[in-house]
This record gives structure tokens, C-alpha cells and sequence, in this order.
């Protein structure tokens, strides 16, 4: 949720941070702007919409000469995506960019309004530039400090002050990182935005502050300087290649086979390596969206075949809820970003409770990976779409593995899937690549206006995540069903040609499932049936290998991706950055 980039160094900054943004687009994308700054003057400059619309209007401005700057691309929380809300926010001497939400925004503001000082958006950040300015006399640390210690809420923020040289930089429960180059730094949300200049970095921990020039950085918190380790990240920039494909999402897509076989085989060499789960009575999977179902799939595997009873919540109801622990309650979290702000807050509940907590993170430098006990990385690499397809299959190997694993420990070595894992990459692939069965799907249901999804168990939580995908990307309304739940109301929206996806692997309740595609079939439903086993012929099937139920959902997953990937397309949907939403959910 809303990214910022800065930069302080003797090089010009607006391309710096233009394309800084550009990596951060994911994080929002309703409106963007940069500020640039020399000893004598500010000049800021924004646009409403996509990065690009922001680095048109640059070309059309004079700039000023300036050696330090910050940028942002917002995703909006306070007030509408118009220009005036766009950031950055310059009040008096002091001009900022947040990631975040400051919760008592709207108290401050009425306090700043009653000192008669003059607002000029509906945003929280601006609240905060004119509480650093009113604090400001002469030492910019102590305003800084004053103000952190009047908000409430989540921040990071680059600030710059008019007539002083350096950059400074907060944050508390949003994401930044502090660049460090050749003579030169910057700040990011993200790693990944800077990655052209330089692959050493400092993680700035809760409410430290850093003075940053263009040959130091200085890090301070409660008026004492503190020595940071500086780190290497392992993203390349030629990750962040589309390597030809016309969207991210379909390059991700494709980088699943390989990426099944990175992350599982070293790990089936040896279980070892995965924590013991048979030694916990009860687990909670805490996520959010895609994470969640990927959760539901685990929790399907580890109380069927390792009888370890599993809870599945999502991230903003659990982190408010009233929850019951016990010694051996182990909490798992799942997050492609490591960054959602309610998954946190689920996992510093868990260990406040002093419960062990288990991370299924791909962000090895992120906030859950950090702080969460123990930490499974997915390797997924970096994910841009904003729709995750590589992470979420991944998320499902591992809790499959786990399930296994744990199966094993309960059970003894009665199964043995080495060899189904050494398969599995060839069998997705070949599913990916039956890229014309998909289109020949899509384009008999991208005119439907809504679109259901339907599967018992397991394959239930499948459909879940298959019908996120498809609405999230192509706005057709969908709802994913318990097959057997569908007639107690929501089969009165059934109407001739409904589209009704329909998966059906597992093997207890297959013929139910299919009993349920009989009752909507009659009712003019298109059906649209995945399998793994033989089912009467409907209006289109999809077969897939029949496997083990532990990686059954990895080879019916890339089919609902294909689905949802060609229905969005035919529907000229901006595939890579749907409306309204945003990659990092660092706001709850
Ligand atoms: C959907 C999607 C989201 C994320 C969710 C959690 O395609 O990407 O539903 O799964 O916002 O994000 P992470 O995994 O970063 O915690």
C-alpha cells in the first residue's frame, strides 16, 4: 500500500525516482508525485493515475537543480485519488511522503485547524507534515520525535526540510529501507526499487530515525546512535524482467514448474529440514486472500491425513477476536509479502500469547520473516503482479510437504511421494502449456456477468482461490460454493448459460460433487468440470493426472490461473494491476 523511493546524491533525481516507482507500482497506483529539493527551493510535481501519466507531466516541467528527492505512488486510504492528495505533502518548511495510516488523523487535524493552521487535502500525511513544521525551530530530530509521540498508527515516512541538506527517514509497522550506494543513498519500501543502483542495505527497525546525506547515514532512536549491519539482498534486477511475456502475471505463471522444483526437492532430500508439526495439539493458519486459501488447503491435509486438528482464519478477524491457546497451540502465517499489517498483528498476538508462531514467507527481509520463531521461504523470488499465482502455488507445496511430513511422523514411512515430487514440475508444465484449452474456455464465458465455482473438501478450498483469481482480475462477479451448499439459496441466481466451474479430485466425496453438477446442470448451467478421474461429459472438461491428494491441488491450480489469466484478457482487463487494489496490504 502505497510505495516511496528517495534518493540524496550528486546524480539527478527525477529518473531515479521515477523508476524507482515504476518497481513500486504494485504497492498503488491511483496517483503518484515526486518532490525535488535543493538549498534554495522545492518543486513538486504530481499526477493523478499511473506512474506514467506522472512522468509525462515531468517532461513538460522545468526542473530545478536538485541533488536529493522523495517520490510516492499511492494507493488511497484518507480522501479521494485526486491530485491535492497526492503526495508529496509540503507544509511549511517540511515536505513528506507516507506509507500507512495514522488512525487519529482526523483529532490532530482539528487540533492544527483550531491553531488556525490551513490544511490543504483530506489526507492523514498532510496531518503529519504540519506537525513536524509546528514542532520544527531548529532541530528537525526533536520535531520528528514530538510528532511520532502524537500519531497513532502505521508510518514510513521520507522527509525532507527546506534549506537543510540531508534526508530523513521513520517508520513504524510499514515497511523502508535505507540504499546505501557509491557516494550516494536511498530509501525504499522495497528492495526491489532501487536494485539498479545498489544491493547493500540498512533495515530501519520501529521508530528509528535516520539523517541521511549523500556519504552517511546516521541512525538514532531515544537520542542515542545506533550501529546498523548492512545488508545484501539476493534479487537481481533481471528478475524484475518480463522476459518478453506481454503481463508479469503470465511470466509468474510460467515460472511455476521451476519454481516447484527449486523449492521442493532440496527440502524432500531431507523432512528434516521442516519443523515437527506432530508435537502441537492445535494450529492456527493466520492470512489474508490468496494466503488464507492456501491455508485451507493445508488445514484439509494436516486434519485428514496427520489428525492434527487445524484452525484457518483471516488475518483482520483473528487479530481482534477472542482466541484460545495453549502450550501447545502453534500459530502458522502465511505471506508472500511478509508485509500485510493484519498478518502481523496476528503473529505479535500469537507470540504475545507466547505461542510458537511458523512463517511461510517469500520475503526473506520482510516483518514476519523477522520476527516470526521459525520461517519456511517459499522462493518464490520477486512477485509483481499484483495477482499472486507463483507464491500461492507455492505456499500450497510447502503446507502439502508439511502435511506429508507430518502424515509420516504420525504414521511411520508407510508412503513415500520422492518420486511424485521429483514428477510434479513436468506434470504442471504440461498442464500450462494446454494454453488453447483455456482460451477456448475463456471465450465461451467472458461475457457472463457472474460466475460461480463449486468443490467439496479440498477442492472447495481450491475454488476459493480460483474464484479470487478470476474476479480480481477480470471484475466479472464470482463466488466459489460448497458444492452441496449451493441449493440452500444462492442456486436461485442460476439461470441458462451461468457459468459453474466445477472441481472435483477428492475421492470421498466425488460423487456428491457430482450429484451437485446435476442440480444446476438442470438449471442451465454452462458447466466448466476439472478432474482427476473419469466424469460424465459436460460443456467443457479438464483432465489432470491423478496423483496423491497432498499435491492433487498443485496440477488443478494453473488451470484456474490459465482461466482467469485469458477471461481477463479477452476482457481488455489491465492484468498486472487490477482497480483499486494493491500488491502489499501494509494497512488494515
Ligand atoms: C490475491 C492476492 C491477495 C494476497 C493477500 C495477502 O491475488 O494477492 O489476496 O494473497 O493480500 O498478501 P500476502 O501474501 O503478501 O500477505
Amino acid at each position: 500500500m502505497c510505495g516511496i523511493v528517495g534518493y540524496i546524491g550528486s546524480k539527478k533525481p527525477n529518473n531515479i525516482l521515477i523508476e524507482g516507482l515504476k518497481t513500486l507500482e504494485y504497492r498503488g497506483y491511483d496517483s503518484s508525485g515526486i518532490a525535488l529539493q535543493n538549498k534554495e527551493k522545492t518543486q513538486i510535481i504530481k499526477s493523478v493515475g499511473k506512474i506514467k501519466n506522472l512522468e509525462e507531466k515531468i517532461k513538460e516541467e522545468n526542473l530545478i537543480n536538485a541533488n536529493i528527492g522523495i517520490a510516492h505512488t499511492r494507493w488511497a486510504t484518507h480522501g479521494k485519488p485526486n491530485e491535492s492528495n497526492a503526495h508529496p505533502h509540503k507544509v511549511g518548511k517540511i515536505t513528506i511522503v507516507h506509507n500507512g495510516i495514522i488512525e487519529n488523523a482526523s483529532v490532530l487535524r482539528n487540533i492544527l485547524e483550531s491553531q488556525k493552521i490551513k490544511l490543504n487535502s483530506e489526507t492523514d500525511t498532510e496531518v503529519v507534515a504540519a506537525l513536524i513544521n509546528y514542532y520544527y525551530q531548529d532541530n528537525i530530530i526533536e520535531a520528528i520525535n514530538q510528532t511520532i509521540n502524537k500519531i497513532t498508527g502505521s508510518y514510513a515516512l521520507g522527509i525532507m526540510v527546506e534549506g537543510d541538506e540531508n534526508l530523513y527517514a521513520i517508520r513504524k509497522d510499514s515497511p523502508l529501507v535505507i540504499g546505501i550506494g557509491d557516494k550516494e543513498h536511498f530509501i525504499a519500501s522495497d528492495i526491489a526499487a532501487i536494485i539498479d543502483h545498489t544491493n547493500k542495505y540498512i533495515l530501519l527497525e520501529e521508530n528509528e530515525i535516520a539523517t541521511i546525506s549523500q556519504d552517511n547515514c546516521k541512525i538514532q532512536k531515544d537520542g542515542k546512535e545506533i550501529k546498523k549491519q548492512i545488508l545484501e539482498t539476493d534479487i537481481s534486477a533481471e528478475s524484475r524482467d518480463k522476459c518478453g511475456y506481454e503481463y508479469y502475471m503470465m511470466k509468474e505463471i510460467m515460472e511455476q514448474p521451476v519454481l516447484l522444483e527449486n523449492t521442493l526437492k532440496p527440502l524432500i532430500k531431507d523432512l528434516t529440514q521442516l519443523p515437527d508439526l506432530t508435537k502441537y495439539e492445535e494450529i492456527h493458519i493466520v492470512a489474508c486472500g490468496s494466503a488464507i486459501y492456501a491455508g485451507m488447503i493445508g488445514k484439509t491435509l494436516l486434519e485428514d491425513y496427520a489428525n492434527i486438528k487445524v484452525t484457518c482464519e483471516v488475518a483482520s478477524e483473528y487479530r481482534y477476536k477472542k482466541v484460545f491457546y495453549s502450550e501447545k497451540t502453534l500459530v502458522i502465517l502465511i505471506s508472500q509479502s511478509g508485509e500485510t499489517a493484519d498478518t502481523i498483528a496476528a503473529m505479535r498476538k500469537a507470540k504475545y500469547n507466547g505461542v510458537d508462531t511458523l512463517a511461510i514467507v517469500n520475503v526473506k527481509s520482510s516483518t514476519i520473516a523477522r520476527e516470526s520463531k521459525k520461517q519456511i521461504y517459499i522462493e518464490a523470488g520477486p512477485e509483481i503482479a499484483v495477482a499472486t499465482t507463483k507464491a500461492y502455488l507455492l505456499q500450497v507445496a510447502i503446507l502439502a510437504l508439511l502435511s506429508y511430513k507430518a502424515t509420516k511422523d504420525k504414521n511411520g514411512a508407510s508412503i513415500d511421494l520422492a518420486k511424485e515430487i521429483e514428477m510434479l514440475p513436468r506434470l504442471v508444465k504440461e498442464i500450462i502449456d494446454r494454453r488453447e484449452s483455456y482460451l477456448e474456455i475463456a471465450k465461451s464465458i467472458y461475457n457472463n456477468n457472474d460466475i460461480f465455482f463449486i468443490g467439496r473438501k479440498i477442492d472447495y478450498a481450491i475454488s476459493l482461490e480460483g474464484s479470487l483469481k478470476l474476479k480480481e482480475i477480470s471484475y466479472i462477479h464470482s463466488e466459489a460454493y460448497q458444492a452441496g451448499e449451493l441449493k440452500h439459496g444462492t442456486i436461485s441466481l442460476i439461470e441458462k448459460g451461468t457459468p459453474v466451474i466445477a472441481i472435483v479430485t477428492d475421492k470421498i466425496v466425488r460423487e456428491k460433487t457430482i450429484s451437485n453438477i446435476e442440480e444446476v446442470k438442470s438449471r442451465g448451467a454452462k458447466i466448466i468440470a476439472i478432474t482427476n478421474s473419469n466424469l460424465p461429459s459436460y460443456d467443457f472438461n479438464i483432465s489432470v493426472p491423478k496423483i496423491s491428494d497432498f499435491f492433487q491441488p498443485i496440477l488443478i491450480i494453473p488451470c484456474l490461473q490459465l482461466i482467469a489469466y485469458e477471461v481477463a484478457k479477452l476482457r481488455g482487463c489491465d492484468i498486472d494491476k487490477p482497480k483499486n487494489l494493491a500488491k502489499s496490504v501494509t494497512v488494515e
